[in-house]
């Protein structure tokens, strides 16, 4: 039999590092899961279930009202008081801080990863934790540092243990990191790990099928950037015998920054 704090340790091993209330939060929201899935007590409590049709209504409604925010917003600024003030992103709930974006707003490159961890969402800051140390020193490597350059993620809010982004909560998101590139105007985007590049890039492809190559993104006004995939940080930490592609890429970021 475990004691509580076995039991803590063995919730934080299994990715369950977030404690949102006594009741799920799909009840809180007024969305209720299977009754089948629920402590008779609660299942027995008259919770309105929307139909499928109408949650996937929600979200489309939501994706409308953060892209008429986004355009609404005229300066970064405006743009970050609208993400810190929107609602329609499920994963604010759980998170404590809305992780907007930090560097250096004039810069030429703009640096995107894909959501922030437990450190990013502890600070407010992206690349904060392990993988921002090691992205710092991956940037100091070809004479770039924070002064630099502009860093952002996909998602301004951390999914729950770290796990992988819902399209839906991709979706909702993306206006705010489309708009963040119409305002920014960065001449090179350098977009770090698959799941990133999939979402700005909108495809379905690998990421060392995406990385070590020059590829165009094209904002809504029509402006046409120069976009660099590579892998995540985080998954460098965890296989280091992928530092030498990722060294090759940084190295075609340096050549065209000197090129520029
Ligand atoms: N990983 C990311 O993708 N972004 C962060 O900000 C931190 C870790």
């Amino acid at each position: 039999m475990m004691n509580e704090k076995e039991l803590l340790e063995w919730y934080l091993a299994a990715g369950v590092d977030v404690i949102c209330g006594d009741v799920p939060g799909c009840l809180r929201q007024n969305v209720s899961p299977p009754k089948a899935a629920l402590p008779t007590a609660i299942a027995e409590e008259n919770v309105a279930r929307p139909a499928i049709t109408d949650l996937a209504q929600m979200s489309l409604k939501a994706c409308k009202n953060a892209r008429d925010i986004c355009e609404a917003s005229a300066t970064l600024e405006e743009l970050r008081a609208a993400a810190e003030a929107f609602e329609g992103c499920s994963l604010k709930l759980t998170s404590n801080k809305t992780v907007f974006g930090g560097g250096n707003s004039q810069a030429k490159i703009m640096i995107i990863g894909e959501a922030p961890g437990a450190d990013e969402d502890r600070i407010g800051e992206p690349f904060v934790g392990r993988s921002g140390h090691l992205l710092d020193k991956m940037l100091a490597a070809i004479g770039l540092d924070r002064s630099k350059v502009y860093i952002t993620n996909v998602l301004p809010w951390r999914p729950p243990g770290n796990r992988t982004p819902t399209d839906a909560e991709v979706a909702v998101c993306l206006p705010f990191l489309r708009r963040q590139i119409e305002l920014l105007k960065p001449e090179i985007i350098v977009v770090l790990g698959g799941s990133a590049a999939n979402s700005l890039l909108d495809n379905k492809e690998t990421i060392s099928r995406l990385r070590g190559k020059w590829q165009e993104y094209q904002t809504a006004k029509g402006d046409s950037v120069a976009v660099l995939a590579s892998f995540h940080p985080a998954y460098l930490l965890r296989n280091a015998a992928q530092k030498a592609k990722v060294w090759a890429d940084l190295l075609l970021l340096a050549k065209k920054l000197q090129n520029n």
